[in-house]
C-alpha cells in the first residue's frame, strides 16, 4: 500500500515530465520571427527527434524559437562595451546565460533604462542591447569676457565647469557651476575685474625710477635706486603681482662710520689706517677686523665687526690708544705689534 503512494507521488510526474518536459518548454518558447536583427537563427525544430546529429537538443532560443542548440557552446566574454559595464548573471557564458549591461553614469539607452540583459544565443553571440548613450546634455555655460572656462568631456548632469580669469584679473562670483538635470547651469557666470596695484611704497633714503601713476597694472616693473652713499638690499625692482600688491621691495643701508681712529685696521683684505679709509666710512654689510692684544703675551689677533645699516661697533676686546700711546709710541700700539699666530 505504501509503496504504491510513493509510486504515484514519486514517479508519475518523473515519468509525466520526461514524456511531456520538451512540449511545456515549447508552449512557453515564442514562434520564430521573420528576421530577428544580430540573430542567426539554428535549424527549427518542434521535438528532440527534430535534431538529428548527436549533441544538439530542442531548445527555445529567443526570438528564434524551438532551434536545434548545442548546449555547452559558449558567447565571447569578457564583453567591453562603449560607455558601459558588462557583468554575468551566473558565472558562466554558455547557451541561454545571461549578461548584465549597465550604462555609465550620465550615459542610458535610447528606451531611457539604463540597463539591459542580454542572453547568450545559439548562434554563441549575445543579443544585442540597445547602445548606451550621453543623455541631458547642458549647453555651453557662458563665455566670460577676460576669462574662460575648461571643459572635460560631456556636459552631462552632475558636470562640473570651473571658471579662470586671464592673467591680470580678478574672480568674482562662483568659480564653479554644475549641469543640473533640467539642463540649466547651477550658477550665474563670474565675471573678471581688472586687477591693480596701488602706487608702489616709498622706501627710506630710495627714489623711485617711475612715472608717478594711480595704478599700475599687474606685471608692471617699477625700480628703485638709493640716495647717494646709502647701499640697495635687496631686489632692484618690484612687480605689481596677480593679488594686487606689490612684491617686495630694497631697502637702503646707511654705511657706517668705523669708530676708532688710533689704529689699523683690515679692511678689504688690506691691512690700513682707519683715516685712509674715505672718510672713516665702511659700506653696509662690509666686514672691518680690529686688533686686540693677547691679555698674557705681547701679541695681537683680529677681531671682526660687520656693519649693518649704519651700525658698527668696534670688538670688546679693542681698546682704543690714548693720544700719548699713538704720538709717542707708535710702534707699540696693539695694531702694530706681531700677531699671536706669527710668533
Ligand atoms: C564599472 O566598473 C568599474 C570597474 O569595475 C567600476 O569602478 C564602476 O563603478 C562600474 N560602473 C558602473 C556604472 O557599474
Ligand atoms: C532647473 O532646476 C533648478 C534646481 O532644481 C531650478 O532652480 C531652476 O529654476 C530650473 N530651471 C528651469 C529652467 O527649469
Ligand atoms: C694668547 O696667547 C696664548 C699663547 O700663545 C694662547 O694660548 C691664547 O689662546 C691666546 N689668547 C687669545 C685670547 O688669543
Amino acid at each position: 500500500m505504501t509503496q504504491k503512494i510513493y509510486f504515484i507521488i514519486v514517479f508519475i510526474p518523473i515519468i509525466l515530465y520526461a514524456v511531456l518536459g520538451d512540449q511545456d518548454v515549447t508552449d512557453l518558447c515564442p514562434t520564430r520571427k521573420k528576421n530577428p536583427i544580430g540573430h542567426t537563427c539554428q535549424k527549427t525544430c518542434t521535438k528532440a527527434q527534430d535534431c538529428p546529429r548527436k549533441r544538439l537538443k530542442c531548445l527555445c532560443d529567443g526570438e528564434c524559437g524551438m532551434s536545434c542548440i548545442t548546449p555547452r557552446s559558449s558567447c565571447p566574454w569578457p564583453v567591453i562595451l562603449e560607455n558601459a559595464n558588462t557583468s554575468l548573471k551566473q558565472e558562466t557564458w554558455n547557451f541561454g546565460d545571461q549578461m548584465l549591461v549597465h550604462c555609465h553614469p550620465g550615459y542610458k539607452m535610447a528606451n531611457g533604462q539604463e540597463m539591459a540583459q542580454s542572453r547568450c544565443q545559439g548562434d554563441k553571440k549575445w543579443s544585442v542591447t540597445a547602445p548606451c548613450d550621453v543623455v541631458s546634455t547642458c549647453k555651453d555655460p557662458p563665455s566670460i569676457e577676460n576669462g574662460y572656462f575648461e571643459k572635460k568631456g560631456h556636459l552631462i548632469e552632475g558636470a562640473v565647469i570651473e571658471y579662470k580669469c586671464n592673467a591680470g584679473y580678478r574672480l568674482e562670483g562662483p568659480v564653479f557651476t554644475e549641469c543640473l538635470e533640467n539642463k540649466t547651469w547651477s550658477n550665474n557666470a563670474p565675471i573678471c575685474i581688472k586687477v591693480y596695484c596701488p602706487p608702489p611704497p616709498e622706501i627710506k633714503e630710495g627714489i623711485l625710477v617711475a612715472v608717478k601713476k594711480a595704478e599700475y597694472e599687474v606685471s608692471e616693473v617699477i625700480y628703485y635706486m638709493c640716495k647717494r652713499n646709502f647701499l640697495l638690499d635687496g631686489s632692484h625692482s618690484v612687480t605689481c603681482m596677480a593679488n594686487g600688491q606689490w612684491s617686495d621691495g630694497p631697502a637702503c643701508r646707511a654705511r657706517c662710520k668705523v669708530p676708532v681712529q688710533r689704529s689699523q685696521v683690515i679692511y678689504r683684505g688690506q691691512k690700513v689706517w682707519v683715516t685712509e679709509i674715505e672718510e672713516s666710512l665702511v659700506h653696509h654689510s662690509e666686514t672691518v677686523k680690529f686688533f686686540c692684544q693677547n691679555r698674557t703675551q705681547a701679541c695681537s689677533y683680529t677681531a671682526a665687526s660687520q656693519c649693518f645699516d649704519g651700525e658698527l661697533q668696534h670688538p670688546e676686546c679693542y681698546k682704543e690708544p690714548t693720544w700719548v700711546q699713538y704720538t709717542f709710541f707708535p710702534k707699540n700700539l696693539v695694531s702694530e705689534i706681531p700677531l699671536c699666530e706669527e710668533l
